[in-house]
C-alpha cells in the first residue's frame, strides 16, 4: 500500500495521513517532530514503509528479534506492539528447557555476551499461555524454533501449526545436531538441507531460516537453505565468544563460552548480508548491532529487505519502536520516497 500523498510545507515534516495507521501518529511523537525541526528539509510526499519478505508484507521493516524481546506480550505494557513490523519470539523447544547456569550475560566494549541456554517454556505451554494475547496484535508474529535433532524441529513445527496466529517459522540452526557429534545444524550444508527440508515439508507457512554467522562461507550455507525451500534467510545469529575476569581467572558467563551481540558485530554482519544477497534469489532479514534508523537502511542498502533489533531492546526495551518512528525521519532526510528501492542498491566499483 502506497503512502497516502500529500503536500508538506517547507521544514516540517507532518505527521502521515490516517489512511496508514501505524504511522500515523509516529511522525507526531516528541522525538520526531525534534528531528524535523532539525532537519531543514522539504517534503512533497510521505514516505512508504512497507516492505515485503516473500509472501510475507510488514507496515515496516524493523521487526523485534527472537531472544531479546521475550515472547512479545511482556513487553505489551512499553511498547505498542501494532506499530512494530513484527515480532521473532524467544526460540521454542519440543520440551521447556531451564537454560544456562548464571551469569548469563554480561558487557563487551560496544556489544554484550550472552550464553542463556534457549531457555524457553516449551512450545505446548507457548501454544496455551503467550499465543491467544499475541495473536491479538495486528503485527507479524513469527515463532522461534529450534531442536537438538531433526525431528525435534518437525515437532514443534508440528504443534505450532494446529494454532492460528503465526505468520511465519523462523528456523534457528546454530543448534549442536546430537546425531552428528553436536556439530552445529549451521555449519554443514547437508544438514542445513536436512533440517530445513523437512521443516518445509512440516508445514505451508512461510519459513525462514536463520543462518550462524560463524562459518567459513556464508554463501555455501545460503544456498543449500535456499535450495531445501527456505522462503527468506535471516542473517545472523551472535559470534561465538568469550570474556575473562583477571582476578578471578574465571569466564564472566556461566557457561564458560557465549554470543557476541550488539554494535560490535554490525559491520561484520552487514558484510555477511552483503555476501549472502549475491548467493540467494530469496529475501533476507539483517540482523546485527541495528541501534538506530541509519543501520536499517545500511542493511538494506546491502540487500536486506527487513532488519530485526536485538541487543537495543536491553539498553531500551522501546528501541524497536524507536527506530521505526524515526526510520521516516531518516528517510525524508536521504530522499527516500519508497524503502523497497533502497533494497539491494549498493553501488559497488569491484566485484
Ligand atoms: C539474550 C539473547 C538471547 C537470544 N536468544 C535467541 C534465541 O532464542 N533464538 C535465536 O535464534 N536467537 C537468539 N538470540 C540472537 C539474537 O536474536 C540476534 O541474532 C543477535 O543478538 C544479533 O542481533 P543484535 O546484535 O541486534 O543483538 C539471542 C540474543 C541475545 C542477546
Amino acid at each position: 500500500m502506497l503512502a497516502q500523498r500529500m503536500s508538506v510545507p517547507k521544514r516540517v515534516v507532518r505527521p502521515s495521513g490516517a489512511s496508514r495507521p501505524d504511522f500515523s501518529t509516529v511522525a507526531a511523537s516528541p522525538s520526531a517532530r525534534a528531528h524535523a525541526k532539525i532537519l531543514r528539509v522539504t517534503v512533497s510526499a510521505a514516505v512508504d514503509l512497507s516492505v515485503e519478505v516473500g509472501a510475507l508484507r510488514l507496515s515496516n521493516p524493523v521487526i523485534a528479534a527472537s531472544g531479546t524481546f521475550g515472547y512479545g506480550v511482556e513487553f505489551a505494557h512499553l511498547v505498542d506492539l501494532n506499530r512494530l513490523g513484527g515480532i521473532v519470539v524467544k526460540g521454542l523447544s519440543l520440551e521447556p528447557i531451564a537454560g544456562a547456569a548464571p551469569p548469563r550475560l554480561c558487557e563487551a566494549p560496544s556489544g554484550m555476551l550472552n550464553a542463556v541456554g534457549l531457555q524457553n517454556i516449551g512450545v505446548r505451554a507457548f501454544v496455551a499461555e503467550k499465543l491467544p494475547a499475541l495473536r491479538t496484535y495486528r503485527t507479524a508474529i513469527i515463532a522461534n524454533v529450534f531442536g537438538y535433532s531433526v525431528e525435534e524441529y518437525v515437532g514443534v513445527i508440528r504443534i505450532l501449526d494446529e494454532s492460528e496466529g503465526l505468520a511465519a517459522y523462523e528456523l534457528n540452526i546454530s543448534c549442536p545436531n546430537t546425531a552428528h557429534g553436536g556439530l552445529q545444524f549451521g555449519s554443514d550444508p547437508q544438514m542445513v538441507s536436512e533440517v530445513v527440508s523437512a521443516a518445509r515439508r512440516a508445514s505451508r507457512r512461510p519459513l525462514w531460516v536463520k543462518l550462524s554467522p560463524n562459518v567459513t562461507d556464508i554463501t555455501l550455507i545460503a544456498r543449500a537453505a535456499e535450495e531445501a525451500g527456505a522462503d527468506a534467510l535471516t542473517v545472523a545469529n551472535t559470534y561465538q565468544a568469550m570474556s575473562v575476569d583477571v582476578q578471578t581467572r574465571r569466564s564472566r558467563l556461566g557457561r564458560t563460552t557465549g554470543g557476541l551481540s550488539g554494535p560490535a558485530i554490525k559491520p561484520i554482519t552487514l558484510r555477511l548480508v552483503y555476501e549472502a544477497r549475491r548467493a540467494v534469489k530469496i529475501p533476507i532479514v539483517g540482523l546485527g548491532g541495528v541501534e538506530t534508523p541509519e543501520d536499517v537502511l545500511e542493511y538494506m542498502i546491502v540487500g536486506a529487505s527487513a532488519v530485526q533489533v536485538g541487543t537495543a531492546s536491553f539498553t531500551r526495551p522501546d528501541a524497536c519502536l524507536r527506530i521505526a518512528a524515526d526510520l521516516e525521519i531518516a528517510c525524508v532526510k536521504h530522499k527516500i520516497n519508497n524503502i523497497n528501492s533502497l533494497i539491494g542498491s549498493i553501488q559497488v566499483d569491484s566485484a
